[in-house]
């Protein structure tokens, strides 16, 4: 696959995506196709820009025109899908968008593939889909029980993507993650958002009791399992991307707080998120079969990303001063934070 559509790629695991697939793929070329929301990000394809393999096209996937000109023009082998609305907090604000993007987008990118006859579609989806996990693992035929509509966007993007490949034979293969990290993530998402909070003195809002688990997947590990699965994968199937690092919301925090000398005074205890999944958990020995491993440590990646925050201040100042700012406060400005904190 000579010529990938990265949609999405000036997110934070698309941006990554790219700069992983042109340092490992000399003759490959790459095309970013993004919308340019609030979470794509120029600044984090800064060192691909120089690339004469790397261009950029502002879209939107749901602009079928312009994703069918866009692969004809630049003779796409091959989508990647990172496109999507992705933090639950602002799903429960506003649905509206994560079902426009996450499910019609996915639509049109599969009727873009079926049409033009391209290679293979990947499609990047989420633990979440299978909703809350008491005990044990999700296995990827478990039934999909979205409870965000977050979730239930990706469940529905995933269910487009398995109806196109039964009833059209369509070439796409979905990876559902666990939560990633690492540099260039948005940082309304916790890690980002603790670590820069914690940096400046600020609260750490833990919602709830702080014991809803997550397992944390280091996101050069995932573009891994993206490449390998985009190669290797079947037509029609669906892979479990885990880390097998399930922490409690409360030991991660204070694992950051710890890595960077800050008390644990900072956590403040916040009212809790609607309908908070309290754990997810990925059996993910289908993908292991085919090879794929973790090769990041948890403490090393997590303590990169540290580093990675603290000495990027440019990079994340201007978003916490800009949009960010009336979200934040939206957000946690009506949060009631609860009196054992
Ligand atoms: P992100 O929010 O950082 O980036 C999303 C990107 O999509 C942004 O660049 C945005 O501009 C772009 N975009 C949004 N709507 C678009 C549209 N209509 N058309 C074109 N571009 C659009 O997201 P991320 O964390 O990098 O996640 C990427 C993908 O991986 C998503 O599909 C997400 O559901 C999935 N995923 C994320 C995680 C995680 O922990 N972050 C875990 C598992 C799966
Ligand atoms: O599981 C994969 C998913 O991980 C991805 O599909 C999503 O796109 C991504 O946003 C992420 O979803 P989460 O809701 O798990 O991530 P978030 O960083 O928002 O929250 C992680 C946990 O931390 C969750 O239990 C909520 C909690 N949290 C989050 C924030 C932002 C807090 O306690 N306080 C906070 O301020």
């Amino acid at each position: 696959m000579e010529s990938l559509l990265i949609t999405g790629g000036a997110g934070f695991i698309g941006s990554n995506f790219v700069h992983y697939v042109l340092e490992k793929y000399p003759s490959c070329r790459v095309v970013v196709y993004d919308k340019l929301t609030y979470a794509g990000n120029l600044d984090n394809l800064r060192d691909a820009a120089g690339d004469p393999r790397y261009s950029l096209v502002r879209g939107d996937i749901c602009d079928e025109t312009l994703v069918e000109e866009v692969v004809c023009e630049h003779e796409i082998d091959a989508i990647v899908n990172f496109a999507a609305e992705t933090h639950v907090d602002r799903s429960i604000l506003e649905p509206g968008s994560f079902i426009q993007t996450d499910v019609y987008g996915t639509h049109v990118l599969l009727e873009v593939v079926r049409k033009l006859g391209l290679q293979r579609m990947l499609h990047v989806s989420t633990d979440e889909v299978y909703g809350s996990v008491t005990d044990g693992s999700s296995v990827e035929t478990d039934n999909l029980l979205p409870n965000s509509p977050y979730s239930a966007s990706k469940a529905g993007g995933d269910l487009m993507c398995r109806a196109y490949h039964v009833t059209y034979g369509v070439p796409v293969v979905i990876t559902r993650a666990s939560n990633n990290f690492g540099p260039h993530q948005y940082p309304e998402k916790v890690i980002p958002l603790f670590i820069t909070n914690a940096l400046d003195d600020k609260p750490l809002p833990l919602y709830g009791d702080g014991l809803n688990v997550r397992d944390w997947l280091y996101v050069l590990d995932h573009c891994e399992a993206i490449d390998l699965m985009l190669r290797e994968g079947q037509d029609g199937e669906v892979y479990n991307v885990g880390a097998d690092r399930e922490l409690t919301n409360l030991e991660l925090t204070q694992t950051i707080l710890d890595m960077m000398g800050k008390p644990s005074s900072l956590i403040q205890h916040v009212e809790d998120r609607p309908g908070h999944d309290r754990r997810y958990s990925l059996d993910s020995s289908k993908i292991r079969k085919l090879g794929w491993r973790t090769r990041h440590r948890f403490e090393d990646a997590l303590e990169g990303t540290v580093r990675w925050y603290t000495d990027n201040r440019w990079w994340w100042e201007k978003l916490k001063a800009g949009d960010f700012e009336s979200y934040y406060h939206e957000q946690y400005g009506t949060r009631r934070v609860l009196a054992d904190s």
